[in-house]
């Protein structure tokens, strides 16, 4: 049964930076709140669709990967912020690639979308199905956030990375996997507004609603993570000695630092972007892993751990065996087009368009009956 091997790597991040200053501009918070109580600094704001740097990121690992795009057998979109549901994002990214050849399916698992993609690939890869894939993690969080909720505002911003995976003889690639789901507590993040559940209802609902219990999901997410970690390791015969780098899901640094305590990791071990890019949901990993390889943190043959958890809440960590090559065969020169406006100007603008939303819905019916129409999911 052949390996799959990580061969390809690449981010797409929307140059637009939103920083702590830019939210106190319009949230009650802080610079200082928010880098104390999560580390971050600051976030991008994209100006394209999720679409748009899924399509560039992949150029990117491909080219890394030096795969021809019309080789590619799997194209895995992982996401909760899809542009649309039907048709599914990844035949999008099919299209723009040109890889005709390529099965092409979205996978949501929230944050764990990636890792649940490169384990679904992995599977797919060792028995057979295909020869290679490519992986993505993308968020376009800006435009469905509510910017005014300092709880959840400052937590958030857009991007995307992508890996190739392809078969190998030698050992290497995911050598353990391990995914759960703490489902007793989905509803302590939830966002009401988007699926089946909400649309061709009899008034139009224009905004989405965010039901979030920050310390139930940080509690819930350093046992589920530091759990998978135990797991997967296990499972391949490593222990946290063996762990040359920690590539882990970025929502808050104090929950990356209490998993790596649990696990018993020092931090220089960790891989961290949660100050320059905060949590990128799914994407954050593929990014982190990309930032690792370009900063030389990742070696020939590196053991690599990668722990997240996200709504639902899913759980998973991955233990990853890198090959020879830290460095890319060759570079895609494409670039994301430059924005127009300012990361600040975007949230504003986003900001003002909910505005008129919320107008225009609680003209049509009572805030009571407004709150009931966006809570019609029984689950
Ligand atoms: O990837 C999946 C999604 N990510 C997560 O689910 C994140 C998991 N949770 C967390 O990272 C943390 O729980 C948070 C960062 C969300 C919150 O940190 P915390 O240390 O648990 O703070 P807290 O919720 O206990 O809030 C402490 C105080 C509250 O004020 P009072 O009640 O003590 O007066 C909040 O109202 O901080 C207040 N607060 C803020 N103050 C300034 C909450 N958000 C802010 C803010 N700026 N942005």
């Amino acid at each position: 049964m052949p390996y799959a091997a990580i061969t390809g790597w690449g981010a797409a991040m929307p140059p637009a930076i939103l920083s702590n200053a830019d939210l106190s501009t319009f949230l009650d918070t802080s610079d200082e709140w928010i880098a104390t109580r999560t580390g971050m600094r600051e976030r991008r704001i994209s100006h394209v669709s999720g679409t748009e740097l899924a399509i560039l990121a992949s150029r990117r690992a491909l080219a890394c990967a030096g795969l021809d795009p019309a080789d590619v057998e799997l194209i895995v979109f992982g996401s909760c912020s899809n542009d649309e549901q039907v048709p599914n994002t990844a035949s999008g990214v099919q299209f723009a690639l040109g890889a005709k050849r390529a099965g092409a399916m979205d996978v949501n698992t929230a944050c764990t979308s990636f890792l649940y993609g490169l384990s679904t690939a992995n599977a797919m890869i060792r028995t057979g199905v295909v020869r290679n894939a490519v992986v993505i993690g993308v968020e376009i969080i800006a435009q469905y956030i509510d910017w005014d909720n300092r709880n959840v505002a400052v937590l958030f911003g857009d991007g995307c990375g992508a890996v190739v995976v392809q078969a190998s003889d030698r050992e290497e690639g995911v050598l353990a996997d391990q995914l759960g789901c703490i489902a007793d507590a989905r509803q302590t993040l939830r966002i009401r507004g988007m699926g089946a559940a909400y649309v061709n209802q009899d008034v139009t609902i224009g905004n989405t609603l965010i039901d979030f219990d920050g310390q139930e999901v940080f509690k819930r997410a350093v046992h589920g993570m530091a759990q998978a970690s135990a797991a997967a390791m296990a499972k391949c015969g490593v222990t946290v000695e063996d762990i040359d780098l920690v590539v882990p899901h970025q929502a808050n640094l104090r929950i990356i630092e209490a998993v790596a305590a649990r696990a018993g990791i020092p931090m220089e071990k960790v891989m961290l972007t949660v100050e320059r890019y905060a949590n990128m949901s799914s994407a954050t990993v593929p990014v982190a892993l990309a930032a690792a390889l370009d900063e030389g943190r990742v070696k020939p043959g590196s053991l690599i751990l990668m722990p997240a958890f996200g709504a639902g809440l899913t759980y998973c960590a991955h233990v990853v065996r890198w090959g020879e090559r830290v460095t890319p065969i060759s570079v895609c020169p494409d670039e994301l087009p430059p924005p127009q406006k300012t990361a600040l100007e975007m949230v504003n603008a986003i900001r003002a368009r909910k505005t008129a939303n919320a107008a225009r819905s609680e003209a049509a019916l009572s805030q009571a009956q407004f709150a009931d129409a966006v809570k019609t999911s029984p689950h």
